[in-house]
């Protein structure tokens, strides 16, 4: 999440037992692969946006003088880096949204994969498959480790995923609404009022298709108003508050968040209810095993 995946969230996630990720696209980010060492002596790892750094491996140096060991790859061909990554010893997740980009990563030697449905905030494909369908296709068809996104925000959204074939689950939306996030409270506040007609998914030719809250400026994009700018000036949005100032990524799973919660807090509900939510799921569909 360029601009808002720093330290502090990172910190905050690996902390709670999770895997806190960094954005490298921007410098602060870049310099945050090691301040956050000052922060959490957890793993931490790093987003790698392969459109923004295919022409310049030397990110690579950068992330291993920083002392990042787990690398999240993700919008670009795998194939770029993924050797790159293993030859300076670090492990490669590349995020994909279809079975088609599943078995291109696996080809591209990549340890494991982030699948993630077109329900989730950010760059999706327009015809892409919901997490309920891509989980299971992928599962069944790709032999690597899978680590859920699209839709997860707590405990039963996480069972569900382990169910249809994951090892973990990834949450980009539920994390922005944070505590610990450090984007503008106008838009948190606009992430828990958002119900489930509450985004919209634009296609918009020469951008990439994004997932974003259906504010007056996404449906004046949708309505292709030639005056509306897609991603003018993000930092407005995510630190001035100015809703309007850019689209403004988010999932729907916006639909089911409805306070600001700490990290440690969304992390103990989800792992620690995930039993229970399992069992509740199979009181109600008669396989209990209780008497
Ligand atoms: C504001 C925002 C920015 C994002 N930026 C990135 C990014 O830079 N790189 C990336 O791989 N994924 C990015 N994502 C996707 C998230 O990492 C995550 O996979 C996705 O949000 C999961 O779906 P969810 O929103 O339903 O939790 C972004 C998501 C959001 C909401």
């Amino acid at each position: 999440m360029t601009y808002i995946a720093r330290a502090e969230l990172a910190a905050a996630v690996s902390e709670a037992g999770g895997l806190g990720v960094i954005e490298t696209l921007t410098p602060e980010g870049r310099a945050d692969l090691r301040r956050v060492h000052e922060l959490t002596d957890k793993p931490v790892a790093a987003n790698l946006m392969i459109q923004g750094w295919k022409k310049d491996p030397s990110i690579v140096d950068k992330l291993a003088e920083a002392g990042v060991r787990h690398v999240f790859t993700s919008a670009g061909d795998p194939a770029l880096f993924t050797k790159l990554l293993h030859d300076a010893g670090m492990t490669v997740v590349h995020v994909v949204g279809s079975l088609k980009g599943a078995h291109k990563a696996a080809e591209a030697g990549v340890d494991a994969l982030v699948v993630e449905g077109v329900e989730g905030g950010g760059f999706k494909s327009l015809l892409g498959a919901s997490t309920m369908v891509l989980l299971p296709l992928i599962a069944e068809n790709v032999n690597l480790p899978i680590i859920a996104a699209g839709g997860i925000c707590d405990a039963r959204s996480a069972a569900a995923a382990l169910v249809l074939g994951a090892e973990g689950v990834q949450m980009g939306t539920r994390m922005l609404a944070s505590q610990e996030s450090m984007v503008h409270t106008n838009f948190k506040d606009a992430i828990v009022a958002a119900n489930d007609a509450g985004t919209v998914l634009l296609d918009i030719p020469g951008n990439p298709t994004m997932r974003v809250l259906r504010t007056g400026l996404a449906a004046r994009v949708a309505a292709h108003d030639p005056t509306a700018q897609l991603l003018g000036k993000v930092t407005e949005l995510y630190f001035d508050g100015d809703m309007e100032a850019s689209v403004a990524n988010t999932g729907q799973v916006s639909s089911r968040i409805v306070d600001l919660l700490p990290v440690a807090e969304i992390i103990r509900r989800t792992w620690g209810e995930i039993e229970a939510v399992l069992d509740a799921a199979r009181l109600r569909s008669g396989t209990s095993r209780t008497p």
